[in-house]
């Protein structure tokens, strides 16, 4: 039975202020209790807003920006400047305003071939986390978002990525499968056993059109499509779904 707390909200605005104040308490039980606080972000559009207010009064003076260490769970293949590039989308909405000391963040590089990022990605991870659990790091907090194809991080449908469960980071061509995907464009991810090994998982998930993945999420029956980001059923840590009424069918 998984471990699964669902927080539903209004709209999309109160599930980015849930979600921030989700994360900032926990970064300041979890720093108090071991001196650190780890986070992967996602990618995408619906943490924007979290992030922004994360870097914002009044939660920007909670967080313990010192104390925080800030990875990303997946990138897209493209450099830093692009407007597909999650570490610039977390920049413009947190990292370039939160008083976080510089070298407590760690892109995922994107220069060079998507396999040497996903191997440099892997040597940062494994310098950052020195102590693994059943051989893999352990984040105090993952953060995730659902595809409309119910990809998450970057582990898409139709691809080798979400069966990867031996190496802690992986690449992903998800135009390889669907040439829909956007941005198509190649990806470095974390891998799911990364994802079952951390303390605690969000998922933000808002609109409609994300109802019929959490459904087969949800469903205590194996759908006979299981989308892969199902995955999180698999989490040792607790997940929580941070969804708005649209997303949670309300
Ligand atoms: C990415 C993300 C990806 C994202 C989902 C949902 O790199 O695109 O990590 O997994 O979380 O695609 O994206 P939205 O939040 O924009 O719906």
């Amino acid at each position: 039975m998984p471990n699964f707390i669902q927080n539903v909200s209004p709209d999309n605005a109160a599930v980015g202020k849930a979600a921030a104040e989700e994360i900032v308490a926990l970064a300041e039980r979890t720093a108090a209790n071991t001196g650190t606080f780890t986070i992967a972000l996602s990618g995408g559009s619906t943490p924007k807003l979290a992030y922004s207010l994360m870097a914002s009064e009044p939660l920007v003076k909670r967080m313990p920006w010192k104390q925080t260490k800030i990875f990303f769970g997946d990138e897209r293949h493209v450099k830093t400047d692009s407007p597909d590039s999650n570490l610039r989308m977390a920049t413009e909405a947190m990292l370039s305003s939160a008083p976080i000391p510089k070298e407590n963040v760690f892109p995922i590089s994107t220069d060079g071939t998507v396999e040497a990022c996903a191997d440099k990605f892997d040597k940062v991870l494994r310098a950052q986390f020195t102590q693994p659990s059943y051989g893999f790091p352990v984040f105090d907090l993952i953060l995730l978002g659902i595809g409309p194809d119910g990809h998450t991080a970057s582990l898409f449908p139709g691809t080798p990525a979400p069966l990867e469960v031996v190496k802690w980071t992986t690449t992903c061509d998800p135009n390889s499968f669907n040439p829909a995907v956007k941005p198509a464009v190649k990806r470095i991810t974390i891998t799911s056993p990364v994802i079952w090994n951390a303390k605690n998982i969000f998922v933000l998930a808002t609109g409609a059109e994300k109802t019929p993945m959490l459904a087969k999420i949800f469903s205590e029956t194996e759908p006979t499509d299981p989308p892969v980001s199902r995955l999180v059923r698999k989490c040792s840590g607790v997940v929580t779904f941070f969804l708005d009424k649209a997303a949670a069918g309300k």
